[in-house]
């Protein structure tokens, strides 16, 4: 039985900052978050015995780990009280893989909007971030979109107005850097340049597209390692083409910057498309 197919924004952050380790070995993060119009697709079956997860678009899963996606759906089944029915989800992936822009934590959020609809439609959006909150730090944000402050783990959410319109361009390097091997660097190192988040909060309440702009601030981009300089590369490219700032998103290596226009935006993403396929051109996204 066909129970739909559903769209799985992008993130991005357009404030990272990391406040120090947590007890639990995760960190205390104050990040402000932005979905985006680049966006892959998920659908879910109901058929067959067992969870079975299939891919299109040349994307490889983990060998011989339990997926996210199988881990979202048995919390789920879990915290509804009834047992997990035979599902086969199938993605079709868009948003580049470990890139800091959220794509496995989209596509868990996206299949957790599917399960509510199809067997929970009473259960609270609150109660599905909690659910998403158990796979991934990020997936409680991906489950409510727009524009939030994401604290805690990252799964302490205030709304926040969303990024006045404008036009991003998405640029990932062709390598992944591991998100556990950048927080491991970021321990008993201060920071140089911690974002003004207050500001950042305020600029988007005020609609102040530049202010936000000159606030985008990333500490991961000091830990990077030194085989990541493409990264500090692809946003002098973005500058020189026209963006008001750009940054580094989540741990990386994807790198956004902003633009006004749509055609200076267009342009810089075909001059930077020559040299990085995965190049896109995007929009802010509201809520989902
Ligand atoms: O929560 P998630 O599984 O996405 O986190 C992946 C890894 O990133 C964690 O195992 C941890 O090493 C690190 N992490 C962290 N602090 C956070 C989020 C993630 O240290 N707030």
């Amino acid at each position: 039985m066909e129970l739909g197919r559903r769209a799985a924004p992008a993130k991005l952050n357009l404030a990272l900052d990391i406040l120090g380790p947590r007890p639990d070995g995760y960190h205390e993060m104050r990040m402000v978050m932005q979905t985006v119009s680049l966006c892959e697709w998920v659908s879910l079956q109901e058929e067959g015995e067992g969870f079975s997860l299939e891919t299109e678009g040349g994307f490889c899963l983990p060998p011989g780990k339990k997926t996210m996606e199988q881990q979202a759906a048995e919390s789920f089944f879990q915290a509804v009280g009834r047992p997990m029915p035979g599902l086969a989800v199938r993605l079709e992936k868009r948003i580049p893989a470990y890139a800091g822009l959220g794509g496995g934590s989209a596509d868990v959020a996206a299949l957790l909007r599917l399960m509510r609809e199809a067997y929970a439609p009473g259960m609270p959006l609150p109660e599905l971030e909690r659910i998403g909150g158990l796979t991934g730090s990020d997936v409680p944000f991906c489950v409510r979109g727009g524009a939030c402050l994401a604290e805690g783990r990252g799964e302490v959410l205030t709304d926040l107005p969303p990024l006045p319109p404008c036009w991003i361009v998405v640029c990932k390097p062709d390598f992944g850097v591991p998100t556990p091997e950048l927080f491991a660097r970021v321990d008993g190192i201060g920071f140089r340049d911690r974002p003004d988040t207050g500001g950042m909060i305020r600029a988007l309440e005020a609609g102040d597209l530049a202010a936000v702009a000159s606030r985008l601030r990333n500490v991961f981009e000091e830990v990077l390692p030194p085989s990541c300089g493409e990264v500090f590369r692809i946003k002098e490219r973005l500058l020189v083409l026209g963006a008001m700032n750009a940054a580094m998103s989540g741990s990386g290596p994807a790198v956004f910057g902003i633009f006004q226009s749509r055609d200076t935006a267009a342009e810089a993403a075909e001059a930077l498309k020559a040299r990085y396929a995965q190049t896109f051109l995007a929009e802010p996204a509201g809520r989902l």
